[in-house]
């Protein structure tokens, strides 16, 4: 079969890498894709949220399954438009309605859906901008830190945590009376403080059975030991050593299960990915937002976990019959190293020629933010380049990563160079 994979990331080039794998892949196309996706399948250049010219494409190239990665298309409602187009219905689309996306586009809506279907995650309240006296007396009420986001999709900024009441009083104030982050911040939810350690878990689902995937911890923080602004993420690892049988249990029966119970009894046919941040709390799962899409960085180690062929799965999930597959997967750990862009995540340059590419061995080279320029490939974006590796041990695969990682070569390159570090 033809595949077409919306987005351009990292997360789009593990998903090419593993669909390009496939014995029922026929043809693989990736709009707009990157430098790396140019090398598993065709690159078209039509942005992930142009559904006319993606339906121009989808009829014109044959495809029969459309793989959405980044959020955005499924807010705007790229499963729906598929369904309402009588050319294109019946063609399976990886990733919720807008109805499901929901769940990552509105904390309200997510913060409502865990309390009501019993869901553990911390209290909250939600202020609009008529009610921001309310919420400056809220926060008066409760402990620091105060935790605040704005509704809205904010490009992974709308979340502020702080310590004293006044900034926080301030943030607030900024965003719902001088719309920081723009309508996303029309409505702000405060919410209680969580400690604990994060994980990601990943669900596929059909609306009815599901698969867990491998889970996977991330570093969001740009500085070593988790200091500094945060990122879209600079690396990841699976296994988790800490989410054992035992924890991984507690999240399927109090998590996964009541959220897939709690879709259908809403009556939103779910078909595609559920990204379940979660706080590990003292060995109890608290969820901190749900996602609706894979992670990323965390899909350049999903990916690599997995040995059963994705595309099997994706069709079960267009057929309604996930409950009837299972899951193999490589038991080895996998972890990744995220090249950025000096600067990131403030402004950074981008066009920055890259070298190395052949020097490396024993890793995979997931393109984030990359572009064939000419006879060069060329920096195109803050996170640049995953490096991942497989190891018996996480240390081996930090090891083959770290060192891959010195020998890419880019004007202002800066990763982290202690993934992991929390886990040892
Ligand atoms: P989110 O965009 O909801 O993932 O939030 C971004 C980050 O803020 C999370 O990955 C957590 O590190 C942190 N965070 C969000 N909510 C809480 C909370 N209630 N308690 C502690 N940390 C939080
Ligand atoms: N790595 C976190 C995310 O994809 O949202």
């Amino acid at each position: 079969m033809n595949v077409l994979i919306l987005g351009s990331g990292g997360r789009e080039h593990a998903f090419s890498w593993k669909i390009a794998q496939s014995k029922k892949l026929s043809k693989l196309f990736i709009a707009p894709g990157n430098a790396g996706t140019a090398q598993v399948g065709t690159n078209v250049n039509i942005a992930a949220d142009n559904f006319p010219a993606i339906k121009e494409l989808v009829l014109k190239e044959n495809i029969s399954l459309v793989v959405v990665g980044p959020e955005d298309p499924l807010v705007k409602g790229v499963h729906d438009f598929f369904l309402a187009d009588d050319q294109l219905k019946k063609i399976p689309v990886i990733g919720p309605k807008k109805d499901g996306a929901q769940l990552e586009g509105s904390k309200e809506f997510s913060k409502k859906f865990m309390i009501k279907h019993g869901i553990p995650t911390a209290a909250y309240a939600s202020f609009t901008k008529d009610q921001l006296e309310d919420g400056l007396k809220y926060l008066e009420t409760i402990k620091p830190p105060y935790v605040l986001k704005a509704d809205g999709l904010a490009a992974g900024k709308g979340v502020v945590i702080l310590d004293n009441v006044k900034d926080a009083q301030k943030e607030l104030t900024d965003m719902l009376a001088h719309a920081k982050f723009g309508n996303a911040s029309s409505k702000v939810v405060i919410e209680e403080f969580l400690k604990g350690i994060e994980l990601s878990v990943f669900v596929l689902t059909d609306g009815n059975g599901y698969v867990i995937l491998p889970e996977a911890k991330d570093y969001k923080r740009i500085g070593e030991g988790d200091t500094g602004l945060n990122t879209g993420g600079m690396g990841a690892i699976s296994p988790v050593p800490f989410a054992k049988g035992d924890f991984l249990k507690k999240v399927e029966d109090r998590v996964v299960k009541p959220t897939i119970a709690g879709l259908k009894q809403e009556g939103i046919v779910y078909k595609g990915f559920i990204f379940i941040g979660l706080m590990n709390d003292g060995g109890d799962p608290q969820v901190i937002e749900y996602n609706v899409r894979m992670g990323d960085p965390e899909t350049e180690v999903v990916m690599p976990r997995i040995k059963s062929d994705v595309l099997e799965l994706f069709e079960a999930v267009g057929q309604g019959r996930l409950s009837e597959m299972k899951i193999e997967l490589d038991n080895r750990t996998c972890v990744t190293v995220m090249l950025v862009a000096g600067g990131y995540p403030g402004d950074y340059e981008k066009g920055k020629v890259m070298t190395g590419f052949d020097s490396t061995s024993g890793s995979i080279l997931f393109h984030a933010g990359t572009k064939n320029s000419g006879n060069d490939i060329v920096t195109n974006g803050g996170r640049v380049l995953a490096v991942s590796s497989y190891g018996d041990t996480m240390e081996q695969a930090l090891q083959a990563s770290f060192s891959n990682a010195e020998k890419i070569k880019f004007e202002g390159k800066y990763y982290r160079r202690d993934i992991g570090f929390d886990l040892k």
